[in-house]
């Protein structure tokens, strides 16, 4: 199992280090423009293995000569966002960024199954497809395990439970249309509606929505990178063991939920192929109008991003 990531970042550095730390992996390259950066981060990681007990082997590159054949790419590069910026301001940037990545994955590891990270998410999702000419259930984004992961945390903490007892899902877009979906959250496997008043379940909803610009103005200098590189972790031990679990994706909707042609947040089972299938929960009336809402908006703007790459 080769996988490679694009990017040696703070997301793609930690997304590395949590995959190699895995151990599932034979060979993990981390391809970088900077000299030094990913030649110096693998060494680093290499050096932690006879402690942390692994020995999937980390390379880093400025060239993409190792990432040949690669099993699963995932895509960090690009700029992030900086306190007060939306995601959607970096899209000219990083579309130059993401289509030239794409041309060199396409040429150098045709079969992969490829993870797109970079912001804005959903429209760098659909241009690394439309550059790679992939099909589209080998070109996913990740996006809804992230903004389910903070969604949970914020109702965890409002109730002051275990983040662990709370199962949460967020679909639509991974910006102003995102769409957490309250009437599916249970706590200790009871719906989260018998538990929480309206008005704070709202205000959590709007949170989570905020999420990334939260992290960003404390930051200042970037944007978080610990929970989405465990997230984009997840997405590739199901891909790379064949898992076939089921999670929030960005993944490219065939009629689902009445919405055809466009990719957008909705659970998809992963595994070796990329999106095995998309599937289908129960929403209520309006979370499915939200959805709906947010495919339109992603539709257009993703139709706006062909020609920048
Ligand atoms: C975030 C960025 C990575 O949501 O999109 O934190």
């Amino acid at each position: 199992m080769k996988i490679t990531v694009v990017g040696a970042g703070k997301y793609g550095s930690t997304l590395v280090e949590k995959v190699a730390r895995a151990g599932y992996a034979d060979e993990i390259v981390m391809v970088d423009v900077v000299d030094g950066l990913p030649q110096g981060l693998a060494l680093d990681i290499n050096q932690s293995r006879p402690i942390e007990r692994f020995e999937t082997k980390v390379v880093g590159n400025n060239e993409y000569g190792n990432t040949v054949g690669s099993d699963v790419v995932v895509v960090t590069a690009g700029k992030p966002r900086k306190p007060g910026m939306s995601r959607m301001d970096l899209i000219n940037d990083n579309a130059k960024i993401v289509g030239s990545v794409a041309r060199e994955i396409a040429s150098t590891s045709p079969d992969a199954v490829v993870i797109v990270v970079s912001n804005p998410l959903d429209e760098m999702t659909a241009l690394f497809r439309q550059v790679s000419g992939f099909p589209p259930e080998r070109v996913l984004g990740q996006a809804g395990m992230l903004d389910t992961a903070r969604f949970a945390d914020k109702v965890a903490t409002a109730l002051g439970v275990s983040p662990l007892a709370v199962d949460a899902i967020t679909l639509g877009s991974h910006g102003d249309t995102m769409v957490p979906v309250p009437s599916k959250v249970t706590v200790n496997g009871q719906p989260l509606i018998e538990l929480m008043d309206q008005g704070t379940m709202e205000s959590i909803v709007t949170a989570t929505r905020q999420g990334g610009a939260e992290v960003v103005a404390l930051l200042k200098t970037g944007s978080a990178y610990f929970a989405p590189a465990a997230a984009a972790a997840r997405m590739v031990e199901s891909i790379a063991k064949d898992e076939g679990a089921v999670m929030p994706a960005c993944a490219w909707v065939t009629g689902q939920y009445g919405i055809s042609d466009v990719y957008l947040g909705v659970p998809a089972r992963l595994d070796q192929s990329g999106v095995a299938e998309i599937v289908e929960i129960d929403l209520e009336e309006s979370e499915l109008a939200a959805l709906q809402e947010a495919a339109e908006a992603v539709r257009e703007k993703q139709a706006d991003v062909k020609g920048l790459g």
